[in-house]
């Protein structure tokens, strides 16, 4: 996978003689894994065909503001919520000098103020005109604003003068973007997350379940494509929107789940997490009829569900790292070691559900992990920020796996 794995780019092509460099661009960041929208401005319109762009970017070109038709699938604010970057490729000084001034007078304007991604500008004019004053306060004012200009550079210029102004080389702009991109220490491995309760069905109306709201293994895939992992997360019944940049399958029951989750880490997994709280237990058999109720006790037959698990980390093709969460009301540590060496894992996660400010349902978690290799670290915070911790904790226990694989067949 590349640098820019399933990050939503929008490029911003303005009129200007090198924007016939934004269609290699585009096809630079589609070849690192982006996913290219491209926004033209009318005077692009003059250089290039929206048809070459939606080739090359697979998907429809947006031109017009009021677009009645755009509105209607991805208008403006959709496209600037969408977008995880922006980068204006060529930029004119005409634009460059709109942009400074806040205006929204055009589609790739609107969108460049609306949206609260990173915005990358490569401005591309005449030397003359770069070298106006005018031009540098606007720079100095998007610069100002944490916008991020990359180029021009010096060389042969379209109108026949020599000097700065040029567009930088689409292999250039590439580097200097994912050069200013924050690290991805999980980019190019793949982390299987279960989370949720699951629900064992009684008859067509009832069932046995818990109290997970799926917080937690939604932080944990949150953090986890956020470190640049391609992440997929398997679910119970939950109330949650998907984190940005993970593949979602739902499932009700612990047999479905062990079903998603073992096809799920069949194509290779690096990192399997089970934030699931699985029901141990389903009723034996399921009524086709709502069970009717009668002046007598009601006894249910439960069998043991499977271990989802104990069976990841027990199969032949066992993830590099397994980790399990265990949730305690009591001796919270001992349990939770228990686990870690009866169900062969890794690490496990230990919270004490017993407390109702954390664990299920809460946005707060504390929790204590145990390696197998006897180390433990206690953290607390937002389930966003124990997220972040531990992603960055099985990160480190990954890359030093490997290097003791490595070491071990180098010696
Ligand atoms: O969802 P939230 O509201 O955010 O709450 C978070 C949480 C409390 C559910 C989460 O932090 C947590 O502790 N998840 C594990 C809950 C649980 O079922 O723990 P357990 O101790 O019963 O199970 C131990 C481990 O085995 C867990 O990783 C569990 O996913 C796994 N398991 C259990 C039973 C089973 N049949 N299959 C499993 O895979």
């Amino acid at each position: 996978m590349g640098h820019l794995s399933n990050r939503n780019i929008i490029i911003g092509v303005s009129g200007g003689i090198a924007a016939y460099k934004a269609a290699e661009l585009v096809r630079l960041l589609r070849r690192e894994g982006a996913i290219v929208r491209v926004i033209m401005s009318r005077g692009a319109l003059a250089f290039i065909t929206p048809l070459s762009m939606q080739a090359l970017s697979g998907n429809p070109v947006h031109t017009e503001l009021l677009d009645e038709d755009a509105e209607m699938g991805m208008g403006h604010i959709e496209l600037a919520r969408w977008a995880d970057m922006l980068i204006l490729a060529p930029a004119t000084a005409d634009v460059i000098a709109r942009l400074a001034q806040g205006r929204a007078d055009d589609l790739l304007t609107t969108v460049a103020l609306a949206t609260t991604a990173p915005l990358y500008v490569a401005p591309a004019m005449n030397q003359n005109m770069w070298l106006n004053p005018a031009t540098a306060t606007n720079i100095a004012t998007l610069t100002e604003r944490g916008i991020t200009v990359v180029g021009p550079i010096a060389g042969d210029q379209a109108c026949g003068d020599n000097g700065p102004g040029r567009l930088l080389e689409p292999v250039e702009m590439l580097a200097a973007i994912t050069n200013r991109l924050p690290a991805r220490p999980l980019g190019g491995k793949r982390v299987v997350i279960t989370a949720g309760p699951t629900r064992e069905a009684l008859d067509p109306v009832r069932y046995l379940s818990n109290h997970s709201s799926g917080k937690m293994g939604f932080a944990l895939a949150g953090a986890a494509a956020e470190a640049g992992a391609e992440v997929v997360l398997i679910t119970g019944p939950v109330a949650l929107e998907s984190p940005d940049h993970i593949s979602r399958v739902d499932v009700e029951s612990a047999q479905e789940m062990l079903a998603a989750v073992m096809d799920a880490v069949s194509s290779g997994t690096d990192i399997f997490i089970a934030a699931a709280a699985v029901a141990d237990y389903r009723p034996i058999s399921v009524e086709a009829q709502k069970i009717k109720k009668t002046e007598s006790e009601l006894s249910l037959a439960l069998v043991r569900n499977p271990d989802i698990l104990k069976t990841v980390a027990n199969a032949t093709n066992r993830p590099p790292l397994v980790i399990g969460f265990a949730a305690e009301t009591h001796q919270v540590a001992q349990h939770a070691n228990l686990k870690l060496v009866t169900k062969s894992l890794d690490a496990i996660v230990a919270n004490d559900v017993s407390r109702s400010d954390i664990g299920f349902n809460s946005d707060y978690n504390a929790v204590a992990l145990f390696t197998a290799l006897g180390s433990e670290i206690t953290l607390e915070g937002s389930k966003r920020v124990v997220a972040e911790s531990l992603i960055a904790a099985f990160t480190e226990m990954l890359e030093s796996k490997a290097t003791n694989i490595m070491g071990t067949t180098n010696g």
